[in-house]
C-alpha cells in the first residue's frame, strides 16, 4: 500500500462543500473573513498531519440570465468569497511545514503577476506553496466582472499554456542560482550577467523582462492542476505535477489517472512525475452508526435548489428549467463541459434523469466520492477505492470546520495507519515538492520548464 497524500479542502466562504453547512451551529468558516481562522486551522492541519491546506477559488458566482442566483446569497453559495492569496503568509508564519495551495486561473490573472506573487511567497512560506492552475470555473460571471467576452473552453486551455510558459520562464530562466552574491564590501547586490531578460511570444500572450525576484526554494512553486475535459487532461499531462481529480465514481477517476498518465508518458514525463488527488467527504465516527447518522443529518440540510445553484455555478446552466423526471438532455457549455459530460454517457445508453443528477450534487457535493464509516471501516472503503482507481491522495472536503478534519484525524488517520496508507513520521523533505513528489525542491529534468533555464538572451 502507498502513503497516501492529504490535503485540506477550503474556500473562503462561509460553507463547507455540501449544502448550507454554515447554519450548523459550531462551524467556523462563518470566520471566513477572520485572520486568526485560518491561522488556526493551519495549526490544527499541521499537527494532525495533513500535508497542505488546498484554497479553491473563482471570481465567478452563480449566473443565470445575467443575474445572481438569489439562493447563491441565501444560501452563501460561492458568494460571498474572499481572496485566499491574502492569508498565505499569514498561515505560513504560524506553522512550519504545512504546504499552502492557492488556486489561481489562468484566464483572469495576468502570468507576470502571477509568477511574482508566487515566487514571494515560495520565499515567505520558505518553499512551502503550491499554485492550483485552473482556467476558471463560473467564467461567464467572471467574464463580465472583469469587463471581457468570455473565452471559448479550448482557447482557454491554448491561453493557459501561454500564460504558464511566461511564469515557468520568469521563474526558472531569468536568474542563475549564484546571481545573488550581497557583497556589500564589493558594492554588488546582484551579479548583472547572472540575470537575463525572458522572452516569449504566443498565440495570446507574450511577454519580455527580467524577473523582479531572486530564485526561491523550488523557484517554480509546485505546480497542481484542476480540470478534466479533454483539453485539461492533456494540459496537466503536459505540465501538473499534481493533479486534482472529482467525479465520484470510481471507474470514471480510474480511467482519467490511466489517461492523463499515458499523455505524460507520451510528453516524456515518467510515470511517476504525477500524483492524482481526489476529492473527497469523509464523514467518520466512533461507530458506523454514528458516523451514518451525522452523514442523514448533512444532506438533510441540503437541498435542491442549493444543487441547481451548484450545477449553475460550474456549468450556467439552469437545470430548474428543465422537466425533472426526464432524462438529462445534450447540453452544450463552454462553461465546464466535464461537470455536464460526468452525467452524460450516451455509449452506454446511461442517462439520469435532471431529478437525479440534482440529488447527487445534493447528497454528495461536486467532486462526488464520499466515504462514511468508523475508522476500520473507511480505511477498508479507502483501500479498496485507491486499488480501483490507483489515486495518490485525497482532499479532505469540510462540511464543518474544524469538526470535519478533526474526525478525519481522530478516526480515520490512525485506521490508515494501521494498514500502511499513511506515514507513520513526518514526511521527509523541507520544501513542499520534495515531501510530496521526494525527487528534490525544483522541477524535475523531464519537466517543460527544464528547457526553459537554457533560454538565454541579452538584457
Ligand atoms: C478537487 C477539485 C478542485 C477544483 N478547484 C477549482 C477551483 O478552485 N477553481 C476552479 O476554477 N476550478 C476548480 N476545479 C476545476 C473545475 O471543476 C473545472 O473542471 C475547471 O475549472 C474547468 O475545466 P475543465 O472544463 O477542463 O474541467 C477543481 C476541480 C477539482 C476536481
Amino acid at each position: 500500500m502507498k502513503d497516501l497524500i492529504l490535503g485540506a479542502f477550503q474556500t473562503m466562504n462561509p460553507n463547507g462543500t455540501i449544502g448550507a453547512s454554515w447554519r450548523v451551529p459550531g462551524n467556523t468558516d462563518v470566520r471566513y473573513l477572520d485572520l486568526d481562522h485560518w491561522t488556526g486551522l493551519g495549526k490544527r492541519l499541521e499537527e494532525g498531519g495533513f500535508d497542505f491546506l488546498f484554497f479553491a477559488d473563482s471570481y465567478g458566482y452563480p449566473m443565470i440570465d445575467g443575474e445572481v442566483i438569489p439562493t447563491a446569497l441565501t444560501d452563501a453559495m460561492y458568494i460571498p468569497m474572499a481572496d485566499p492569496i491574502t492569508v498565505v503568509s499569514a498561515v505560513a508564519a504560524a506553522t512550519e511545514r504545512l504546504g499552502i495551495v492557492v488556486t489561481s486561473s489562468t484566464t483572469v490573472e495576468r502570468p507576470a503577476s502571477v509568477a511574482r506573487r508566487y515566487g514571494t511567497l515560495d520565499h515567505f512560506t520558505r518553499g512551502r506553496i503550491g499554485w492550483n492552475i485552473v482556467t476558471g470555473a463560473a467564467q461567464a460571471s467572471s467574464a463580465e466582472l472583469f469587463g471581457e467576452p468570455m473565452i471559448a473552453h479550448d482557447e482557454r486551455y491554448a491561453q493557459a499554456e501561454d500564460h504558464l510558459a511566461i511564469c515557468l520562464g520568469l521563474w526558472e530562466g531569468s536568474w542563475d542560482d549564484d546571481a545573488l552574491v550581497e557583497d556589500a564590501d564589493a558594492g554588488v547586490y546582484a551579479r548583472p550577467d547572472g540575470v537575463r531578460a525572458v522572452r516569449y511570444a504566443g498565440r495570446h500572450l507574450s511577454s519580455r523582462g527580467v524577473f523582479g525576484i531572486p530564485p526561491s526554494p523550488q523557484r517554480s512553486p509546485l505546480l497542481l492542476q484542476a480540470g478534466t475535459s479533454v483539453a485539461g487532461r492533456d494540459f496537466a499531462a503536459r505540465y501538473a505535477e499534481v493533479i486534482f481529480i472529482g467525479g465520484g465514481d470510481a471507474d470514471l477517476i480510474r480511467d482519467q489517472i490511466v489517461d492523463i498518465r499515458r499523455r505524460a508518458e507520451a510528453a516524456g514525463r515518467g510515470a511517476d512525475a504525477l500524483r492524482f488527488l481526489v476529492g473527497a467527504h469523509f464523514v467518520a465516527a466512533a461507530t458506523t452508526e454514528e458516523a451514518e447518522h451525522k452523514r442523514a443529518e448533512m444532506v438533510a440540510l441540503a437541498t435542491l435548489e442549493q444543487a441547481a445553484t451548484t450545477y449553475a455555478w460550474v456549468t450556467g446552466i439552469d437545470l430548474t428549467a428543465l422537466p425533472l423526471d426526464e432524462p438529462m438532455p445534450d447540453l452544450r457549455t463552454e462553461q465546464g463541459q466535464s461537470s455536464v459530460d460526468r452525467f452524460m454517457d450516451p455509449a452506454s445508453g446511461r442517462r439520469k434523469t435532471v431529478r437525479q443528477v440534482l440529488e447527487e450534487y445534493r447528497d454528495n457535493g461536486i467532486n462526488g466520492t464520499v466515504f462514511v464509516g468508523d475508522g476500520p471501516g473507511i480505511a477498508d472503503q479507502v483501500a479498496a477505492f485507491v486499488d480501483q482507481t490507483d489515486a495518490d491522495g485525497f482532499l479532505v472536503q469540510p462540511h464543518v470546520t474544524p469538526q470535519t478534519y478533526d474526525d478525519f484525524v481522530d478516526w480515520v488517520a490512525p485506521a490508515l495507519r494501521v494498514a500502511g496508507m499513511l506515514p507513520t513520521d513526518v514526511r521527509p523533505g523541507v520544501t513542499l515538492r520534495d515531501r510530496l513528489l521526494g525527487a528534490g525542491s525544483r522541477l524535475p529534468a523531464s519537466h517543460p520548464a527544464a528547457a526553459l533555464r537554457r533560454v538565454r538572451s541579452a538584457v
